[in-house]
Parts: C-alpha cells; structure tokens; sequence
C-alpha cells in the first residue's frame, strides 16, 4: 500500500509514489495521454496517464471517465512549474487508477449557468472551484477570529438560539412556538454577552443569527453567522481601537494563509494589503454632510451606477450611501454617532446631546456595505427602562437585562461582525449568497 495523501501535500512527496483520493474535475483526452483534473477538497492535481505506464483496464477506465466520477489514482509525484492546479507546480505520474463510480450526466457542467440553476442544485455547486476557494476562505475567517479573540483574554460564552425577547428591533423576528408561549430565534446574542461581562470581563459569542429581512438585497440573509465580542470597562474610543486590530488581524491572516484560494477567485489583493491599523474614523454629521455634497454634484456609485439621494439628518444610510462614504477611503471607514433614533433601544445616549448615541458601524471599502455594528451600551437602569419603554418593548421580558444596571454596572461596549459580509468583502463576491454553503433568503429554503 502507498502513502495516501493530500493534493495540498503533494511538494512535500516529490519523486515518491502515493495515491490520491478523490473527483474528476475535468479531463483532457489526448489519445495515449489521458490529463485528469483530480480534486480531492484540499486542491486540485493534474494526473497524467500514459497508456504504457498503466494496465489495460486502468487506461480504459481512465478514457471512460465523465466529470465527477470518484476515484483513486496511485503515481509518483513530479514537480512540473507548468503544471496547473498545486501552486509551485506539481503533477502525478499514474501507474494506477480505480474508479468507485462512474457519475453520469453531473448537471454542472464548465459552461455558464443561471443563479436559480446554481442555486436549486447548492449541494453540487459548492463542489466548484470558485465555490471551494470562498468556503475555505470563510472556515480561515473564522478561524482568525477565534484564534484572535481567544489570544487576546476573550472568553466564548455560548448564547441561546431560541430567546423570548427581541435584541434588534421587532420587525425581523422569527417567531416559534416554545410549548405554549411565543418564543423567537436569535438575532443577536449580545443582551446576553451584557450578563456575562459581569462574570468573566471580555467575553465572545459566535452563532447563528435569524432576521426575517422583508426585502431582496445582495447583503442580507434571513440565517447568518454573527461573532459578537462584549468588553466591561471599554468605552466607543477602546471598542475602535479593538475592532481596527482584529479586523486588520483577519484580513491580514487571510492573505497569508489563503493566497491560493484568493487567486482561484482572482482578488486584488493589494486593496487588502492596504488595511492595517488605524482606520479613519468620521461622525455621522459628517457622513452626512459628504453624501448631501455628492448628491448636489449629481455623483453614482458602483456597480449600477446607482445615483447617490441626498440624506435627511436622522435616517439610516441607504446602500448606495454606505458605498459612497467607503469609496473615499483605502481602509473600512468607522461611523460613529449615529441618531439615537435610528439605533436600538440600548446604546448609550451622548450625555451632553442625547439625539445621538454612542455607537459605530464600520463600512468596508469597494462598496462591501457595513461590516459591523456596535455601540456603548447603557448603563444606567432608568434610563435603559425609559428606553424599553420608548421602544414598545415588553417590560417583563427584560427584567433580567436592566437587572444587570443594578449590581455593579459599569460602562461597557461591544460590536458584532457579520461573518457573511466579511467573506463576501476579502473575497469580492458581490452577493452574500455564495458566502455562505446554504443561503435562506427570503425566497429560498432548498436546498
Ligand atoms: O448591526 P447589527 O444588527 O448589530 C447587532 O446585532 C448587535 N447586537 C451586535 C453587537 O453589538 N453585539 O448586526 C451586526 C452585523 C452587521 O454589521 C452585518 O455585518 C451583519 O451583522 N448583519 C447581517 N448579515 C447578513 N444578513 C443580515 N440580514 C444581517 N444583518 C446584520
Ligand atoms: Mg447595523
């Protein structure tokens, strides 16, 4: 038996026979010389059969092959530069091949197809290289995010999937049946990050998070993944300073250990070797006041050309807003001071002009939309009942959450990260609909 390893792998075994498990990818039938794409998940490998170096059976087999047929294929390794697939150049050299099935009529086939037939066949798709590289992109994000958090004294404190109250507003709650009562999915686990500061200081939670969004936009799902760091003792100055580091930590961990699948999908990387640390921060009044400017020079904004509308102090930016303000900056741009209004109900009003609060979304450059949200949390109990109140909420539903202003508050903040956003950002996908392996959207629950 040969050593049975990785396409990923394959430098480390040049000039040695190992044997290779996987999926035809695509083929090259050259009469006596058979080119097999292989893809083994890790990568993809060219695998030469020559039909003097193979039996009979296994050249014949070889011919009959149709794209994703699986199969295992044993060789020596050569270094090739020309070789296509294993970066640096590697290839294998068959003297064996087995085929566990031959696949017939794989309805993704290298010509182009529609989104919907994507879509409805996720299951297959996700096969494909450019669905591979930004899904091996994501699990490097994520894992960043861990490692950064977990190196930098956070604690993962899990939160609960299924709550009885809203963290962000009610009109995007998903509303389940809790054995009588009227319970929600999550759209946020920070109310409950807010406890566990109290317990363990800087705490994280990552998961799941539902909003039924009512409308189609490329940047919003009704499921995605949220990382959610809540710090005790940090005011909006801090909170920007460690969102600039871990999200420059991310970007920057992503280019080295992801180079190869960031050239599957063709990325400009020096867009993201440009974020490092400090990011630009404006206000809000000032955003405003840039948006209202561009709007009186007619000014639009990619990829449509979209014109940018001018804004009434008070609203929430529009997509086309947020890309504009991005647009004049190398690096994601912190907003911060945004209308109390326009927020949640628990952002710490400024004390000596309360219409604005103390909160921060950080917009992501090339039009990639708002990466994160967070704020300054209240930290006074009247005032926080006062706001409950203002938002219509259910006073008993978050006894617990004011609770927490009577033992020991103390000013604290948080932010959340969207982890779809972010894919689609470093990998410059346009939809958040390839960023994740199985989008809901509004429209859409299959596969
Ligand atoms: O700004 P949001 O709503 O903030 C919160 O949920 C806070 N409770 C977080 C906190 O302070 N702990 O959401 C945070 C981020 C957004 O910036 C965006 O990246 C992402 O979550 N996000 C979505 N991503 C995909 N689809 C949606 N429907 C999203 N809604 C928010
Ligand atoms: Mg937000």
């Amino acid at each position: 038996m040969t050593k049975i390893v990785r396409i990923e792998d394959m430098p480390q075994y040049v000039g040695e026979e190992v044997t290779l498990r996987g999926w035809l990818h695509h083929k090259t039938d050259k009469g006596r010389l058979q080119f097999l794409q292989i893809r083994d998940g890790t990568g993809i490998a060219q695998a030469v059969v020559f039909k003097r170096n193979v039996s009979p059976q296994a050249f014949k087999s070889a011919r009959r092959l149709s794209q994703e047929s699986s199969l295992i294929v044993t060789g020596v390794v050569r270094h090739d530069s020309r070789a296509p697939g294993v970066p640096g150049g590697y290839e294998l050299d068959v003297r064996d091949l087995e085929v566990i099935q031959f696949a017939q009529d794989y309805p993704i086939t290298p010509k182009e197809h529609g989104i919907d037939f994507l879509l409805d066949r996720r299951h297959l798709w996700i096969r494909s290289s450019r669905q591979w590289a930004i899904l091996r992109i994501r699990a490097e994000i994520i894992k960043a995010i861990r490692d950064w958090l977990d190196d930098h004294g956070f604690l993962l404190v899990d939160t609960p999937i299924l709550t009885p109250s809203a963290a962000e507003g009610t009109s995007t709650l998903f509303p389940t049946d809790y054995h009588g009562t009227p319970a929600y999915l999550t759209q946020s686990g920070q109310l409950y990050n807010e406890a566990n500061i109290f317990a363990f200081g800087k705490v994280y939670c990552f998961g799941p998070t539902f909003r039924a969004e009512k409308s189609k936009t490329r940047r919003h799902l009704q499921e995605f993944w949220m990382v959610e760091p809540e710090i005790a003792f940090c005011q909006l100055d801090e909170l920007m300073e460690i969102e600039e580091q871990f999200v420059s930590y991310i970007v920057q961990t992503v280019l080295r250990e992801r180079a190869n699948e960031l050239k599957v999908l063709k990325r400009d990387l020096s867009r993201l070797e440009a974020v490092q640390p400090p990011f630009p921060r404006i206000s809000y009044d000032e955003a405003v006041e840039m948006i209202n400017k561009a709007a009186a020079k007619g000014e639009t904004v990619p990829p449509n050309d979209e014109p940018v509308v001018p804004i009434t102090w008070g609203d929430d930016f529009g997509a086309p807003h947020e890309t504009y303000i991005a647009m004049q900056f190398d690096c994601p741009v912190f907003v911060h001071h945004y209308p109390s209004e326009a927020k949640a109900f628990y952002m710490e009003p400024e004390p000596d002009r309360p219409e604005v609060c103390r909160s921060v979304d950080l917009l992501a450059p090339e039009g990639y939309g708002e990466i994160t949200g967070g704020s300054e949390r209240m930290s006074d109990p009247e005032l926080l009942i006062e706001a409950i109140r203002k938002h219509h909420l259910p006073e008993d539903a978050y006894a617990w959450y004011i609770d927490l202003r009577r033992y020991g508050s103390v000013p604290h903040s948080g932010f959340g990260l969207g982890i779809e956003r972010m894919v689609a950002w470093l990998c410059g996908v346009d939809h958040v609909r390839e960023t994740i392996p199985y989008p809901r959207m509004l429209n859409r629950i299959y596969p």
